[in-house]
């Protein structure tokens, strides 16, 4: 493993129906089921807004502003009794959380709900400097989790003094990921804001030594060691022997035509190579859905388990064990059937804002990574914060500092907080950083048994498991506690 900026993920979006037929072709006899809902990624009804925010609202001598978007849908809010859903947005374009977000959109109803989703600064269409966001540390001086949590409170006060019946609502904070993260944040820091947060697979302990730094990688390898006999063994086996097969000319030949890639590989290559083999792995232990999904890359159902069937005899020769890994890394590339060749220099999807994560991973958001081999499938890895921090410096300009969100934010010291819900799958790797058993009566865990990353945050489909019904049942009765707490107490004091 390298130390590349990992992204979190934000919602992956279900689909895809018409490029997974001709990757079914391809599949032979791995029949999969089809998805029988209708894609949840279209046609949500929401207005598009911006309102106007300050570039810096810690400070007094900038007076700059830029325009924030979000999106309101309000088509089951009610003035009487109702409520106020703000998605807390995160790296990525906000109509594309707003589109992918089903679970909000599936209790608007039932809570008499205004959805409210505020996109996060630098992100989509709310670049503080336009193109020039990301030029230097100076533009980018103001990316960072307080001032996005700060607009998030102006907003919410823009809309409660604006729409008529918002002012006296309960607002609950919601988001997934990064946005998960914002959200619980948001409730510790802005308490009078929101009544509560709705934090899913929020990695709000992966940071300083909050957690062992290979957890991550070992839950990942858990993921495929359970998904298919011998499978994870495979994986560790082929490092090995990339590094034999990429120490001749002739091999690294070989490597670039077995693996199908787009350009040839020279052995400085080599490491990069293997990152982004294992980025692959990464990404597929998040979105390891019961069912097709398209988010990064078309993918079927349980797509781990698809991959193992590949990878299912570690004692090959190196030449046949690269082959096996070349058809598991073309599910993950090609199972659309589209690929012309496997590009090294791409696993994510454009969607994702990876350059504004990439800044906030080398400021705040310093992760730290490890992998030992023993405990995982990968090859040893050691967090390197000085190196760590010379790599941010080449790229940005800035130095890193791994302290801060600790100190801003608490650590593992929350509790004198409330109302907060940390949802995790099982599968996910970041539910490793996760808060996974309760802390106080109102900060409480909800472990999803077979969930990857926020799979209670989509939209639900007939493959869910009960795990996550159940899940999305008891955070429903939680927000439904705060909202009539909320009024409760509104009675109380009139
Ligand atoms: C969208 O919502 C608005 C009100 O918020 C409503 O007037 C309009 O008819 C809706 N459009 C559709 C296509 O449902
Ligand atoms: C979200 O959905 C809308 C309407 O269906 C669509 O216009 C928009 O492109 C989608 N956004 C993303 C990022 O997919
Ligand atoms: C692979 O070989 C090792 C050592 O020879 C042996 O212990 C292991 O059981 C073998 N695994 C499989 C799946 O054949
Ligand atoms: C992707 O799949 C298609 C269809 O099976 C195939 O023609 C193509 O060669 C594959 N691409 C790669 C990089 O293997
Ligand atoms: C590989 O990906 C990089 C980064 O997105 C891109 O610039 C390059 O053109 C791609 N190469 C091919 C052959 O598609
Ligand atoms: C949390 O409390 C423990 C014990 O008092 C202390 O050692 C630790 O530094 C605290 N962490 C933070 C982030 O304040």
């Amino acid at each position: 493993m390298g130390c590349r900026a990992l992204l979190l993920l934000p919602l992956l979006s279900l689909g895809a129906a018409t490029t997974i037929r001709s990757g079914l072709k391809t599949l032979g006899s791995l029949r999969l089921p089809t998805n029988p809902t209708s894609d949840p990624a279209v046609a949500h009804n929401y207005s598009v807004l911006y309102f106007q925010q300050k570039v810096d609202h810690f400070g007094f001598s900038d007076t700059r502003t830029f325009k924030q978007r979000y999106l309101i849908a309000d088509q089951h809010w009610r003035t009487n009794g109702g409520s106020i859903l703000l998605y807390t947005g995160n790296e990525g374009d906000i109509t594309w959380f707003c589109n992918n977000t089903g679970f909000m959109w599936e209790v608007a109803e039932e809570l008499k709900a205004m959805l409210v989703f505020a996109e996060h600064r630098y992100y989509g269409e709310s670049l503080p400097f336009g193109e020039d966001s990301f030029k230097d540390s100076q533009h980018l001086n103001f990316l960072t989790s307080e001032q996005a949590l700060a607009d998030f409170a102006e907003l919410i006060r823009h809309l409660r003094r604006t729409i008529p019946g918002a002012g006296n609502q309960p607002v609950i904070a919601i988001g997934g990921s990064y946005g998960g993260m914002l959200a619980a944040w948001f409730r510790m820091k802005y308490p009078h804001s929101v009544v509560g947060a709705l934090a899913a697979s929020a990695p709000i302990w992966q940071f300083e030594d909050l957690v062992p730094c290979g957890i991550f990688m070992k839950i990942v390898t858990e993921d495929f060691r359970k998904s298919g006999p011998h499978c994870a063994e495979s994986i560790r086996r082929s490092w090995g022997a990339i590094n034999r097969l990429s120490s001749t000319g002739g091999g690294l030949q070989w490597l670039t035509k077995a693996l199908h890639l787009c350009s040839p590989l020279a052995s400085e290559d080599i490491s990069y190579l293997k990152e982004w083999i294992s980025e692959t792995w990464l990404n597929l232990a998040m979105v390891d859905y019961p069912y097709e999904a398209n988010f990064l890359q078309p993918l079927p159902a349980w797509p781990i388990k698809v991959v193992c069937q590949y990878l299912k005899n570690p004692n090959v020769s190196d030449t046949v064990l690269l082959q096996n890994i070349f058809q598991a890394l073309n599910i993950y590339y090609n199972y659309s059937g589209q690929a012309q060749c496997l590009n090294i220099s791409q696993t994510a999807t454009s969607s994702l804002g990876s350059l504004g994560w990439s800044y906030q991973s080398c400021t705040e958001m310093v992760m730290p990574f490890c992998a030992n081999g023993v405990d995982d499938m990968f090859e040893t890895y050691q967090w390197d914060l000085e190196k760590f921090s010379d790599d941010c410096f080449s790229q940005w300009g800035v130095k890193p500092r791994p302290h801060w969100i600790t100190t801003l934010y608490g650590g593992k010291n929350i509790s004198s907080h409330s109302n907060i819900i940390f949802s995790n799958g099982d599968l996910d790797p970041w539910s490793g950083g996760g808060v996974t058993k309760d802390i106080t009566d109102t900060l409480v865990a909800i472990n999803i048994p077979g969930g990857a990353h926020h799979l209670d945050l989509r939209a639900s489909t007939a493959f869910d498991p009960s795990t996550v019904l159940l899940s999305r049942s008891l955070e429903v009765k939680h927000m439904k506690k705060w909202i009539a707490d909320f009024y409760q107490n509104a009675r109380r004091q009139s």
